[in-house]
């Protein structure tokens, strides 16, 4: 059990770019005081001292305000950030190094109806490896979410998600096939479920506008030009290109006066 405290510890450590120290991990992180509490209540849940197994689950809800039921089957490397309001419930299967935020449900479709008929059956849903979940997300049902998935930020998952893919909003569909058949299946952790590589918004907007003012300065330089040699100005309007001849006036009224500008 001491080994999978300490893989617990370094999940902290690799994925919570504030935790700064194993120690601080320890005192001062309630995703990890909740998965000692709960790895502590499993042992005597799977021994079946079911009661025993549930009071400290229940001590560590108290204290930490995150539900495990020690039903729950969760690999190693869980890592539960914040934590406040996660709920997990007792058939819920998590896989190895799986990240949740705060408020998230791993939860049954409807607990409260037939409640008889769905005892002892898989109600929870079943999270692969390195599954990241959004805070707020809410994720109902015996449904299973693919190894390397992102499920967004208060999103609702009712069905299947496939490996590697994102899956945001009500009712939760996939938002980016980042992975789902990649061939690559690149699914290393990114801190708040975000990629590092995404372009600065404020710097695309300045470069856009650059580009914007070099294009209207050309032009300008290229109107100045055509105004400082008469024999090339040439406007294009209709088949008007001669500069303005007293001797065409009445010829040039038939199309709109447009010579005058020329003037
Ligand atoms: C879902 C998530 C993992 C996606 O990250 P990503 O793979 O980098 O994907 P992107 O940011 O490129 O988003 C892809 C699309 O989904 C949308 N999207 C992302 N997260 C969303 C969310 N929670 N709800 C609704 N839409 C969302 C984006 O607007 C984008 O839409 P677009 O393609 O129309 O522009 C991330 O947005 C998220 O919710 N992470 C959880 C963060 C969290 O809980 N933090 C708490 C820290 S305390």
């Amino acid at each position: 059990m001491f080994k999978t405290f300490r893989e617990d510890i370094a999940a902290c450590m690799a994925r919570d770019p504030a935790a700064r120290s194993k120690l601080e991990v320890v005192l001062a992180y309630p995703g990890f005081h909740a998965v000692v509490y709960y790895r502590i209540a499993k042992w005597f849940w799977q021994r079946k001292f079911f009661l025993l197994g549930r009071v400290i689950s229940h001590i560590g809800r108290m204290l930490t305000g995150i539900e495990i039921h020690p039903g729950a089957t969760i690999g190693t490397g869980f890592f539960i950030d914040h934590g406040l309001g996660v709920v997990i419930g007792e058939t819920a299967e998590i896989g190895n190094n799986v990240t949740l935020y705060h408020d998230v449900t791993l939860g049954g479709i409807a607990p409260s109806v037939d409640s008889d008929a769905q005892r002892q059956r898989k109600r929870h849903p079943t999270l692969g490896d390195d599954v990241i979940v959004g805070s707020g997300a809410q994720i109902l049902g015996p449904i299973t979410i693919g190894a390397g998935a992102r499920v967004g930020a208060n999103s609702v998952a009712l069905r299947d998600v496939p490996p590697g893919a994102t899956v945001v909003g009500i009712p939760a569909k996939i938002a980016r096939g980042r992975a789902p058949d990649n061939e690559t299946n690149d699914v290393r952790f990114a801190a708040y479920g975000t990629q590092a590589d995404i372009p600065d918004p404020v710097q695309r907007v300045i470069d856009a506008l650059l580009d914007k003012v070099q294009g209207l300065s050309m032009q300008v330089e290229e109107l100045e030009r055509r105004l400082d040699d008469p024999d090339k100005v040439d406007w294009k309007l209709g088949e008007l290109a001669a500069p303005y001849d007293d001797a065409d006036d009445d010829e040039d009224d038939d199309v709109g006066g447009c010579t005058e500008i020329n003037n």
